[in-house]
This record gives C-alpha cells, sequence and structure tokens, in this order.
C-alpha cells in the first residue's frame, strides 16, 4: 500500500485501539506526516513517529485553539481526542490558570492519602465479585462492570470532594451529562449537574476539606474574577480527562495480561516487584488509540520534509508513536522488560497529563491486587467476541472473566 502520494481516507468507524496498528505500521514507514481526512470530511495531518510526535507535542507553535471555532468541532467530532476548545488568542493563559488552580490536588501528600482510598475500593469491589462468582453461572463476573467502570469515578469523587452518600447521584448526574440524549436533556443534565456542584461548593465554604473543590473555593475568595461557571468547568474536565481513560487502561491491560500469559504469571509469581513495570507496559501499547491527539498550526511550520500551514489540524497519534520501531525494540511485543521505560501514553510537553500520578496509582493497585486475589483470572470469552466501546479512548464494553 503506497500513502505517501494520495490524502487518506481515515476509518469511519471508530476504531479499537488495537485495530489501527496495522495502519500505523504502513504510514510511519511510508508518510510519518500523512494529510488525511478525518471521517468528519476534513483535512488533516496524521503524525504516527515516536519523534515528530513528541517533537509537535512540545512545540509552541502548535496550539489545542482553533481561530476558527466551527472548523474545529466538526475535526473534534472526528474521533479525535481533544481538550476543551478555548478562545484562540487566551488559550495560554487559560491553560496556565487551570493547570495552576489544578496543581495541589495532585501533590505527593494527596496522591498518598488517596493511594489508601483506591486499595479500599479495590477490595470492596473485588469481594464484591468473589461474592458474584459464587452463583453465577460457570462462576463467570463482569470485571468491567464490577470494577474497571466504577472505580476512576469513585476516585474522582474523592479527588474532588463528593461525600460518600452522594456518590451514587454523582455518577448518575455525570452519566446523563456524557451520554444526555436530546437537545432538552442535555441542557437539564447539565443544569442538575451545576445546581449540584454549587451546593456542595457551599458546603465546603462553610466547611473545607483537603480537595479539589475545597481548593477552588478557597482561590475563589482569594481571586474576584473566578466563579462558579469556571469551577463546574475545571471539574467537569476532570471527570471527562480522568474517567474513560483509566476505565479503558484497566480494560486493555487485563486483555494484554491475559493475551500474554506468561506475563501474567511473573506478575503473580511477584507482584511487588513487577507492577510498576507492567503498568508502563499498559500505558505503551494501550496508550489512548483512535486517531490521537489534535493541535492547530499557530503558524507555518516545517517538520520532517512537509510544510504545515497555518490553522492546519495535526493529529498526533501517540498510539502509534508508542508502538514505533524505530524508539522500542520488538515494539509490538507486550514485555514489561523492555529497556526503553519511556512513552508518550500520557502525552507530553505543555498538556502532560496532570492527572498521571492518580492514573498510575490507580492501575498499580488494581493490577497488583489482582495478582495477588486472582491468580487463576483468565477470560470466559474469546478475545475478538468482546464489544468495544463506542468512546473516543479505545476500549472493552464487557470482561467477563472467572478465576
Ligand atoms: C491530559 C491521558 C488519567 C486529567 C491528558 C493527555 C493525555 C492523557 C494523553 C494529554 C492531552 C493533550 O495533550 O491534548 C490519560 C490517560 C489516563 C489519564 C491514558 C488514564 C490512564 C487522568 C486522570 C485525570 C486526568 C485520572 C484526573 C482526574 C487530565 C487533565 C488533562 C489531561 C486535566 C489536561 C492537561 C492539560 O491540558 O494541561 N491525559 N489521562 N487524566 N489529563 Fe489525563
Amino acid at each position: 500500500m503506497s500513502v505517501a502520494a494520495e490524502r487518506l481516507q481515515l476509518p469511519l468507524t471508530r476504531p479499537n485501539v488495537l485495530d489501527l496498528a496495522p495502519l500505523y505500521e504502513v504510514l510511519r514507514r511510508e508518510a510519518p506526516i500523512a494529510p488525511v481526512t478525518t471521517p468528519a470530511g476534513d483535512p488533516a495531518w496524521l503524525v504516527t513517529r515516536y519523534d515528530e510526535v513528541k517533537q509537535l507535542l512540545g512545540d509552541k507553535r502548535l496550539g489545542r485553539s482553533h481561530p476558527e471555532p466551527e472548523r474545529a468541532s466538526r475535526i473534534t467530532t472526528a474521533a479525535v481526542q481533544d481538550g476543551p476548545t478555548g478562545n484562540y488568542e487566551t488559550e495560554e493563559a487559560d491553560h496556565k490558570r487551570m493547570r495552576r488552580l489544578l496543581t495541589p490536588a495532585f501533590s505527593a501528600k494527596r496522591m498518598r492519602m488517596l493511594s489508601g482510598h483506591v486499595q479500599e475500593l479495590v477490595d470492596g469491589y473485588l469481594d464484591q465479585l468473589d461474592a458474584e462468582r459464587a452463583t453465577a453461572p460457570g462462576g463467570v463476573v463482569d470485571l468491567h462492570t464490577g470494577l474497571a467502570f466504577p472505580l476512576p469515578v469513585a476516585v474522582i469523587c474523592r479527588l474532588l470532594g463528593v461525600p460518600e452518600s452522594d456518590r451514587e447521584h454523582f455518577h448518575a448526574l455525570s452519566e446523563r451529562m456524557a451520554s444526555p440524549g436530546e437537545g432538552n436533556e442535555a441542557h437539564e443534565a447539565r443544569a442538575e449537574f451545576s445546581r449540584y456542584m454549587v451546593g456542595l461548593a457551599e458546603a465546603k465554604r462553610r466547611e473545607p476539606g483537603e480537595d479539589v473543590i475545597s481548593d477552588l473555593v478557597r482561590a475563589q475568595s482569594e481571586d474576584e474574577t473566578y466563579d462558579y461557571d469556571e469551577m463546574i468547568r475545571l471539574c467537569v474536565g476532570l471527570l471527562f480527562a480522568g474517567h474513560e481513560t483509566t476505565v479503558n487502561r484497566i480494560g486493555l491491560g487485563v486483555l494484554f495480561l491475559m493475551k500474554h500469559r506468561e506475563q501474567w504469571e511473573k506478575l503473580t509469581a511477584d507482584p511487588d516487584g513487577r507492577v510498576d513495570a507492567t503498568v508502563e507496559e499498559i500505558m505503551r501499547l494501550g496508550a489512548p488509540g483512535d486517531l490521537g491527539l489534535l493541535r492547530y498550526a499557530h503558524t507555518d511550520l516545517d517538520v520532517a520534509g512537509v510544510t504545515i500551514r497555518t490553522g492546519d489540524a495535526v493529529i498526533l497519534s501517540i498510539n502509534s508513536a508508542n508502538r514505533d520501531e524505530g524508539a522500542y525494540a520488538d515494539a509490538e511485543s507486550f514485555d514489561p522488560d523492555r529497556a526503553e521505560r519511556s512513552h508518550l501514553g500520557f502525552g507530553h510537553g505543555a498538556h502532560f497529563c496532570i492527572g498521571a500520578s492518580l492514573a498510575r496509582t490507580e492501575l498499580r493497585v488494581v493490577f497488583k491486587t489482582l495478582a495477588q486475589r486472582t491468580p487463576g483470572l483468565r477470560l470466559a470469552k474469546d478475545m475478538d467476541e468482546l464489544p468495544v466501546r463506542p468512546t473516543i479512548t479505545g476500549g472493552v464494553a464487557e470482561l467477563p472473566v472467572t478465576w
């Protein structure tokens, strides 16, 4: 297949994170910065090699917002992982402010506090699954609905400061917001969520804690220009950025380990010693799939023999970069012992994942605890039969297992 000369039509349906690997392999070899047409019909550049993806993620001449928001939103719907679309001119200032407001939430102290809570949650979900397994036909239970899906949102609740008694309600509200259906319903879901968050902020104002909403309320009393809308936007941003991404890494991690049974056996033999490297390898090979991270050129620039023009959309595939043979020996194999430990699974540069330490904590606790408590874990369905989640970050909708 030669892709260098013509504009490549990208797949119309959202692919599984694993399905694009053969296409990426050809692109890296033949057209590492390829002119493509997104599923929404927009022209864009797709960047697939590690060196260029990393270089462009660190390049300030590319930004997340577009001078013409109308065009930008069409591309955003095209299976490209995008952040909040902001105003072109104020992007940098807004972004710095967002990082400054959220940074205390991810301090080492908060992470230590959260890690005990993550362990309690994982133990609780596994107790529940163990009980279900005793009566389930064939002893089969669903690790997706029983662990992978509820864990990240429960952790975000604790991070934000949502009381335990409100967790179910909060979860239902955020679910409705994420898949709101038709017009009015979307508006209602958003309004209800906002009312809940304002009530919570008022409670934190009276009685602050070690959580994001208390941080934001404190910042608000020091900064007149900061309002509840901004607080709600930041919290929704955390929910969207931190939920699906983590759910899907747990699911993909289980699939990788079941497919490469020898790596699972090694992990169960030494969970403490091997879990960190195993999680990094899951993050490398299971990096958010689909097409990639979206940027727009703020100025003309030449990269690897290609001229990208001002306003052009650029899709940076971290999934492809992470499986680049030029950067990793035997790149497609799942090998936690590989020498190259760094990867772009949490991005790079100014937008590097602010929740990376939290996500790592969750993944480490999940895989260590599974290895300790369920060494006989196995999939109860063929891997190819598992339904794929229709989300922008790639993962499975069901994970039937037994042990
Ligand atoms: C940014 C991946 C978990 C919050 C990012 C980016 C990636 C990423 C690739 C960069 C986006 C870009 O450059 O456009 C992941 C993965 C996760 C995960 C794979 C799970 C394994 C989390 C969690 C949170 C979080 C748990 C918070 C609760 C954020 C935020 C940003 C971000 C706020 C935007 C940072 C910025 O624009 O400066 N994440 N993330 N993420 N992530 Fe994560």
